[in-house]
């Protein structure tokens, strides 16, 4: 009797509701501890005699009365969590699936490429916490969404109007899983017309303690920044814009932008970098970007000196030549903003930037990221050639002997780097460490 009325609704929906076939059904039922212990018997016929009634009668009244629908836009946040979460559910009943393409990267930086299958635009019928909803996968033919350049589209699912609270559950549960998958990795936005797009892979975070600063340098901003964050209210209270801006100055290759990949991946924060020479960014876009900072994101802008060195304004051939001076002022002001906003600028020359730039407001912390210091080339070696203490005062007492104080850390890494497994090699080699553009 049961499979006949199984029919019925798989006729008379007309294809509504794809892929529920009596297998797929049987299976449900068989596989449910629920129904195998018998008392499931008369909950389905309640439930099919529900289904039956709603669909001979099939009026609009009953549709709204006993059904809610729940709409994803393909622009929403939790569209790609919920899509993502439907191609981890076994969903027995989709005939309908379309490819994903994931890259996977493995921890030595190498990417592979993954793909899942995801429920392709139709309809699909899934089985969630004992309840049914059909998911609803639509594509807006002519629209494209300008920001990603991909069809807009919308899911909807539908479920009984008691089932209604399942709805949070399920992108609350969609939402972990693809947080869970991010977890330990720092995303890297950078600006794509009018917004941020995430550039690349996620990466894997870089260990704070794999940056070496002088003597207590990086403890300091680590928590100085650390202080701004716990203090929204304080700021707020005194209705003082709640940003900060820190400047990073040095050498080249003395691991400005290294700490601040690292920093960002301590406090669990994307990075969101801005090139302020990119060919057509305007002041007008420059505005609207560092207003629409991705949360918890600290903004980078990097080698601010070389911005404004080249090109001053527009020439009269139609390509805008960058932001002004002024425009970046402005922008680094900004229309008070209620979230907070972190912003790390670095230069290798910060006897060129105007003092303008540098007042507090929008510089509010510098610090010089130097050449290598004893203290560094110390603590270097040892991490590379752990253990070694011995051959760390031998390699310290050569590195004094030649006199060498203008060293790079990035110098440092490169000769450590060369000789990997051989420490005994790296003292012998120590004197190429006086020529700074040395490949090895
Ligand atoms: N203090 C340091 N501790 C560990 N590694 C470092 C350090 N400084 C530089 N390096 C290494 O040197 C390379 C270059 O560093 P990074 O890009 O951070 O330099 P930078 O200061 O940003 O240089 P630039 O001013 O040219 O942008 C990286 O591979 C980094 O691992
Ligand atoms: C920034 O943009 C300019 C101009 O397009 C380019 O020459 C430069 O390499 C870019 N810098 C970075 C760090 O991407
Ligand atoms: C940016 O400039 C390039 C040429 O350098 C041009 O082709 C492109 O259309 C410009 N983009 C925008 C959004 O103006
Ligand atoms: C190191 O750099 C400083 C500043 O540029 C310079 O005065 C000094 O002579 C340099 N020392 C060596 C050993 O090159
Ligand atoms: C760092 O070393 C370079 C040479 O490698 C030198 O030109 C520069 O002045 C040094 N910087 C500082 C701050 O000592
Ligand atoms: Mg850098």
């Amino acid at each position: 009797m049961s499979t006949l009325d199984l029919k019925k609704i798989h006729e008379n929906s007309d294809g509504t509701i794809t892929g529920l076939t009596e297998s797929a059904f049987k299976e449900v039922v068989l596989n449910n501890p629920y129904f195998a212990a018998g008392g499931g018997l008369m909950v389905l016929g309640a439930g099919l005699a529900m289904a039956r009634s709603g669909i001979t009668r099939g009026s609009g009244f009953l549709y709204r009365q006993l059904l809610v629908d729940l709409e994803i836009p393909s622009k929403d946040k939790s569209y790609l969590w919920f899509l993502e979460w439907m191609s981890q559910y076994k969903h027995r009943s989709s005939r309908h699936l379309s490819v994903e393409t994931n890259f996977v990267q493995h921890d030595n930086g190498a990417v592979t490429t993954k793909f899942s299958l995801v429920p392709g635009p139709g309809k699909h019928l899934i089985r969630y916490q004992g309840a049914f909803m059909l998911v609803n996968r639509e594509r807006s033919g002519r629209l494209l969404d300008m920001t990603s350049g991909t069809p807009f589209e919308t899911v909807t699912l539908t479920t009984l109007y008691r089932d209604r609270a399942l709805f949070g559950n399920l992108l609350a549960e969609a939402k972990s899983m693809a947080l869970k998958a991010r977890e330990g990795k720092t995303v890297l936005f950078t600006s794509w017309g009018p917004d941020w797009r995430p550039f690349g892979q996620p990466r894997k975070k870089r260990m704070l303690g794999s940056v070496i600063l002088d003597k207590g340098v990086a403890e300091h901003i680590v928590s100085d920044v650390r202080d701004f964050l716990s203090s929204g209210d304080w700021y707020h209270q005194r209705g003082i814009p709640y940003r900060r801006g820190y400047l990073l100055y040095g050498p080249p290759g003395s691991g400005k932008t290294s700490f601040i990949q690292a920093l960002a991946g301590e406090l669990d924060y994307n990075i969101c970098i801005l090139n302020l020479s990119e060919n057509n960014l305007t002041d007008d876009r420059l505005n609207h970007l560092m207003n629409h900072i991705p949360e918890r994101s600290v903004l980078l802008l990097e080698d601010i000196d070389a911005a404004f060195n080249k090109r001053e304004q527009s020439d009269e051939s139609g390509f805008t030549s960058g932001v002004t001076f002024s425009g970046l002022l402005n922008a680094l002001d900004g229309v008070a903003s209620a979230e907070e906003c972190i912003t790390f600028m670095t230069t290798n020359h910060p006897e060129k930037l105007d003092p303008a730039l540098l007042r507090p407001g929008r510089v509010d912390y510098k610090v010089l990221i130097g050449n290598a210091s004893e203290h560094q080339v110390r603590e270097m070696f040892l991490r590379f050639y752990e253990g070694e203490d011995q051959l760390c005062d031998e390699f310290m007492e050569k590195y004094n002997e030649l006199a060498l104080e203008n060293v790079s850390t990035a110098q440092l890494q490169g000769l450590f780097v060369y000789n990997k497994r051989d420490p005994h090699n790296a003292i012998s080699m120590i004197d190429t460490l006086k020529n700074p553009n040395t490949v090895f």
